[in-house]
């Protein structure tokens, strides 16, 4: 027997605790393609090799808004993640690494990299899920 048609009262409340509930996932199956950034040969801070420090081994989902420009923190030190809050221009943390300008060309929800490992900066392509990113202490 299902648990709402037994508790009635917890019906109402189950289905608002599943309402908003997103999984993330690379499978190939059902996922939408990994967006692109339109700006990537715009600045010529994408073409930096360096990556920054794990801020977190998972994506943050975020809704972003089409033509807005956003900097997404690359360094991984920023207090605003997954943004840049300009903290890699502290001159004490010799912080070499520069955030990505980056914009969305529709407005929806985006999986943006939280572990600044990603190979298509600045959104989330699965690369978290790499044993030594997971098995690294933040
Ligand atoms: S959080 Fe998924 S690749 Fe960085």
């Amino acid at each position: 027997m299902n648990i709402s048609n037994r508790y009635p009262q917890f019906a109402r409340l189950s289905a608002l605790c599943h309402k908003n509930v997103s999984r993330f996932s690379t499978e190939k199956t059902d996922s939408p393609p990994i967006p692109v950034n339109p700006l990537k040969d715009v600045y010529s801070a994408n073409n930096q090799t360096g990556t920054g420090v794990i801020y977190d081994k998972k994506p943050f989902r975020i809704l972003l808004k089409a033509g807005k420009n956003y900097s997404w923190c690359l360094c991984g030190q920023s207090k605003n993640q997954p943004f840049c809050d300009g903290t890699h221009k502290d001159i004490f943390l010799k912080i070499k690494l520069r955030p990505i300008r980056f914009t969305v060309t529709e407005t929806k929800n985006y999986w943006l990299c939280n572990c600044k490992q990603t190979t298509n900066r600045p959104f989330c392509d699965g690369t978290h899920k790499r044993q030594d990113i997971q098995d690294k202490k933040i």
